[in-house]
């Protein structure tokens, strides 16, 4: 391995592949390699169903003959959807990788309230009459809200209406508009999906912009705001390595990385793998490739479930999303819980796959994962892992090693985007330009 590369990133998981993808049409030359087998890292889709078996402790031959064709399962570990107009779209639509994929929008969004209720999420004007979700006088006025958010622009004070983008919070915005604590907790939640209640007493701009995010999105395709790939999440990392590789990135998988060797500046240089270093200016990696530059801040504990039905009360919707605000069932985070199906050739006919995620809060997290469970019915199997939340120690400027955070527990790529986009600005000092690289790849 003599030549010099621009970037070595290390693990496959969707941020390291977008990463790669972008910095390869950039004109870097890029090395890629992964300790597994298999593309995704973290946040694979494992096929055939046996090798979920096998990551979980089980056997191949534990799968049951009535599960079907193995090879028709593509079982996420992480599962998120795209939101139809979110920055992960742009990034797919601006890179071409669009072109690699096939995506079908997910059948419903649902919101829990208290009393073991779940409820269509209403985010325009005529599903805010006619929800059941709220009393009649306050549908009045969560319309009203709806209809001023979706016509506010900071840049025409007239839309404003007495609330000062400058100063006010989200809360005011609640306030002003009389709604109750319950909507405002599907709003936050469910629309604006904010994790926890902090948001509330931060400023109401980023709370207005996430709203309009998910109506834009959810007007796209009418049924939800949600997109999810054909064949599993993991067609995800692999479109962007294929584009990386048109770029001339070079692919390594199952190669065990023994270090990541430094100059005597703290500056890398190379990376050793099989024994052979390569030689590098800059590293991205996921933070399981470097234990000594990440803290470990939370934990995520995620239920996979394989169903013969899918979740109830959800109209037979083949697939959908359900967040649980945490206020509902008296937590600090949410829960989140999603489903797929055949309909998105991750299953077996007549197979259902429900997740279950949210952010450790207690010794017991298995337990916490309950209220949404409650939610699934009978399940025909479940596994259940605690993952950590690393995060990088610094911003890597120094060292030239960048690293990514973990995936949190919600179920959509926003904060997955956020990352990606946060690394590209550490690596490179400049914000992500998306008209620049939709120029680069017409161009080629
Ligand atoms: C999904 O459920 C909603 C109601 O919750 C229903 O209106 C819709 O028709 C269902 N869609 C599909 C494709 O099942």
């Amino acid at each position: 391995m003599d030549e010099e590369y621009d970037v070595i990133v290390l693990g496959t998981g969707l941020k390291e592949c977008v990463l790669s993808g972008l910095l390869s049409v950039n004109g870097r030359k890029v090395l890629h390699m992964d300790r597994n087998k298999y593309y995704g890292g973290e946040s694979a889709s494992l096929t055939p169903l046996s090798e979920l078996y096998e990551k979980f402790g089980l056997k191949a031959e534990d799968v049951p003959e009535s599960f079907g064709r193995q090879r028709d399962w593509n079982v996420d570990l992480i599962p998120k959807f795209l939101m139809a107009n979110g920055q992960l779209v742009k990034l797919l639509i601006h890179s071409g990788v669009t072109k690699y994929l096939e995506f079908k929008t997910l059948d419903g969004s649902y919101v829990y309230k208290k009393g073991d209720k779940i409820y269509k999420v209403p985010a325009d004007e005529k599903e805010a009459l006619s929800t059941s979700l709220m009393g009649i006088f306050e549908k009045r006025r969560y319309r009203k809200f709806l209809i001023y958010v979706n016509d506010f622009d900071i840049n025409d004070p007239k839309t404003y209406h007495g609330i000062d983008p400058k100063t006010a919070t989200s809360q005011d915005l609640y306030h002003k508009h009389g709604l109750d604590d319950n909507t405002a907790d599907f709003t936050g939640h469910a629309l604006a999906l904010h994790r926890d209640d902090s948001y509330k007493q931060e400023n109401v701009l980023d709370t207005i912009e996430r709203i309009k995010l998910y109506s834009s999105s959810l007007s796209r395709y009418g049924k939800s705001p949600y997109l999810y790939p054909l064949y599993g999440l993991g067609e995800l990392p692999q479109g962007f390595a294929r584009l990386s590789a048109i770029y001339g990135g070079t692919y390594m998988l199952d190669k065990p990385i023994e270090a990541i060797v430094y100059d005597d500046n703290g500056e890398v240089c190379g990376v050793t793998s099989g024994g052979e270093t390569a030689k590098c200016k800059t590293v991205v990696c996921d933070p399981t490739y470097v234990k000594d530059k990440v803290k470990k801040v939370a934990q995520v504990v995620r239920a996979i479930c394989i169903m013969n039905h899918p979740i109830p009360r959800t109209n037979d919707n083949s697939s959908c999303q359900i967040i649980i605000p945490q206020n509902q069932v008296g937590r600090k985070s949410d829960i989140y819980v999603s489903c797929v199906s055949s309909t998105h050739c991750v299953a077996v006919k007549g197979f259902y796959i429900a997740m279950v995620s949210t952010t450790v809060e207690t010794d017991n997290p298995e337990a916490e994962l309950q209220p949404g469970l409650d939610l699934l019915g009978p399940l025909k199997q479940k596994f259940v892992s605690v993952s950590d939340i690393l995060v990088p120690i610094d911003d890597g400027k120094k060292s030239k090693v960048f690293v990514t955070t973990s995936y949190d527990a919600t179920t959509h790529f926003e904060t997955t985007c956020s990352d990606i986009l946060d690394v590209w600005t550490r690596m490179t000092g400049e914000e992500f330009d998306f008209s620049k690289v939709q120029k680069d790849v017409e161009a080629n």
